[in-house]
């Protein structure tokens, strides 16, 4: 018993001493609070979240005008966006379109797809979304470009963005006159579809004979494609971003003419003649096609052979004429003779 009480007494002494010891250590009372300091310089104010997206998402209803003529369009209702793979995903889709200009999407590669692929949209054609600024209106492609089957470049002005699909494709051996026979492996010899920048300036087709220059359109015409097709149309029917000639009832749009064709009435009836005389030779060049053997009569489609160069020069020509579709008004006075050259070259 005893031996537990002196324990607890040399217990309580130590609690005591250690008391005491913090105790000592205790601060005294907090002094007056001193003056405020001197404030610091304002700093740079913050953007506003939004303050250039609503330069574009803004309520003057420009996007949505631009939306509504594009729906309208053939790259909006078309649905060749669904050639999907290898170089086609180039022209036909958007992010082929886009992952070509960056190097992101190599056609070439083995199984060269692109999945869930989109048709030509504002994001094809604008840098939309990159730095989330009105600079993102920019086209996609400006300045010289060079054309499949040619060397040299070529500047369409704001047309290079349209030109970049708009051309033919390459033909390998392209058929030069006095070359060799050539060989007709398919049923689609020539340059493809969508031939318009080659008509534009004259270039990428079989030139046969002389005398073939350009017509004023070509040097005139600095924006090319854009200034004719996008100028201001009816409704969403022609121009702007619907691109059509023509609206519904057929009246051709002559708003990016006038500049320079200041009578609009006499423009429409020059073109009506122009597409007749274009439509006639076309018709003229087909039986002697037909005659030759490398097409039959009814079917623009090619026959699989060999021919003189001659020949398959002058069914390329023919083909890439046609798919112009402008039945010679991108070029009128070249498509006229290089046509009648064409012609005058087949027996
Ligand atoms: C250069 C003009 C421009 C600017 C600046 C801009 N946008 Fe857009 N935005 C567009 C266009 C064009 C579309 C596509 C419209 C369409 O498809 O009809 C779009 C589409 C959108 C969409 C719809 C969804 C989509 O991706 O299609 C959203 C959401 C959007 N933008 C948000 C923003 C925000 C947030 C900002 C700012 C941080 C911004 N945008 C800045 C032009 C712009
Ligand atoms: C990314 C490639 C691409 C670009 C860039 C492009 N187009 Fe197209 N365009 C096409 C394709 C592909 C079609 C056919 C779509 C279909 O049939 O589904 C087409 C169709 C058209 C048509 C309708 C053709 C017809 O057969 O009646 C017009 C007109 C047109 N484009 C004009 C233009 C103009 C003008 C520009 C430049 C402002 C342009 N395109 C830029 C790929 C492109
Ligand atoms: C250099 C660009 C380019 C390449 C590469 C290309 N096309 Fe096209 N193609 C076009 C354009 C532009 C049009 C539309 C022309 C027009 O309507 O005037 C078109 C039109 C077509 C059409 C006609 C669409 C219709 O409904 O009338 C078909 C089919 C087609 N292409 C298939 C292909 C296939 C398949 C490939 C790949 C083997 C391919 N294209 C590669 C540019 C290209
Ligand atoms: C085939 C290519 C193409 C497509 C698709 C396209 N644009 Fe454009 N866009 C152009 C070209 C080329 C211009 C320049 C026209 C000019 O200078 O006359 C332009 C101009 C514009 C402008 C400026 C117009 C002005 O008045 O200053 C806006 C805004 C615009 N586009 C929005 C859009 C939107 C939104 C979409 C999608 C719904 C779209 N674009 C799709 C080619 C395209
Ligand atoms: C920048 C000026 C310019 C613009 C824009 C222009 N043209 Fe022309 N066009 C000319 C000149 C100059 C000629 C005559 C000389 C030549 O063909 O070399 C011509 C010739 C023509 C011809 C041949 C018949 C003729 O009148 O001699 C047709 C058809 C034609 N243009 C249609 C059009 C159409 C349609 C548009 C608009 C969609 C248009 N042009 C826009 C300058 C222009
Ligand atoms: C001189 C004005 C002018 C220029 C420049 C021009 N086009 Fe055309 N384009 C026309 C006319 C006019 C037609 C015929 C329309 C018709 O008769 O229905 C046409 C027809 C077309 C067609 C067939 C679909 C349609 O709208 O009828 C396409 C696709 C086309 N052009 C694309 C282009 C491309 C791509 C360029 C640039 C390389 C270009 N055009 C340059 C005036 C022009």
């Amino acid at each position: 018993m005893k031996k537990v009480n002196f324990f607890m007494m040399m217990l309580a002494t130590t609690l005591l001493a250690s008391f005491m010891f913090v105790s000592c250590t205790k601060e005294g009372p907090a002094g007056v609070a001193g003056k405020d300091g001197k404030d610091g310089e304002d700093g740079i104010n913050g953007t506003d979240g939004t303050a250039t997206c609503i330069q574009c998402h803004d309520n003057t209803q420009g996007l949505a005008a631009k939306s509504l003529q594009w729906e309208k369009s053939l790259h909006a209702t078309g649905d060749a966006f669904a050639r999907n793979t290898a170089e086609c995903a180039v022209c036909h889709t958007s992010q082929g379109f886009r992952g070509n200009l960056d190097g992101s999407y190599d056609w070439t590669a083995e199984g060269a797809k692109i999945t869930n692929p989109n048709p030509p949209n504002c994001y094809t054609c604008h840098a939309i979304h990159e730095t989330y600024t009105p600079a993102d209106i920019a086209l996609t492609v400006s300045g010289a470009i060079t054309l499949r089957n040619l060397t040299e470049t070529y500047d369409f002005g704001k047309g290079s963005l349209c030109a970049s699909c708009h051309q033919g494709r390459t033909v390998d051996p392209f058929p030069v006159v006095g070359g060799a026979d050539i060989t007709v492996s398919n049923t689609r010899y020539g340059v493809h579809y969508g031939s318009q920048s080659n008509m534009f300036i004259g270039k990428g087709l079989f030139m046969v004979g002389d005398g073939l220059s350009n017509s004023l359109h070509t040097t005139m015409i600095t924006d090319a494609c854009v200034t004719c097709h996008m100028a201001p149309g009816y409704g969403d029917q022609s121009g702007g971003h619907a691109m059509w000639m023509r609206n519904e009832s057929g009246s051709l749009n002559t708003a990016g003419c006038v500049a320079c064709h200041t009578d609009a009435a006499a423009l429409a009836a020059d073109v009506t003649a122009l597409q007749a005389e274009v439509t006639a030779l076309l018709a003229e060049l087909k039986l002697k096609l037909d005659a030759a053997g490398i097409t039959a009569a009814g079917s623009d489609y090619s026959i699989a052979g060999t021919y003189p160069v001659t020949v398959a020069g002058a069914c390329l020509n023919y083909r890439a004429i046609v798919y112009d579709k402008s039945l010679g008004v991108h070029n009128p006075t070249f498509v006229v003779k290089l046509l009648q050259n064409t012609i005058a070259a087949l027996p």
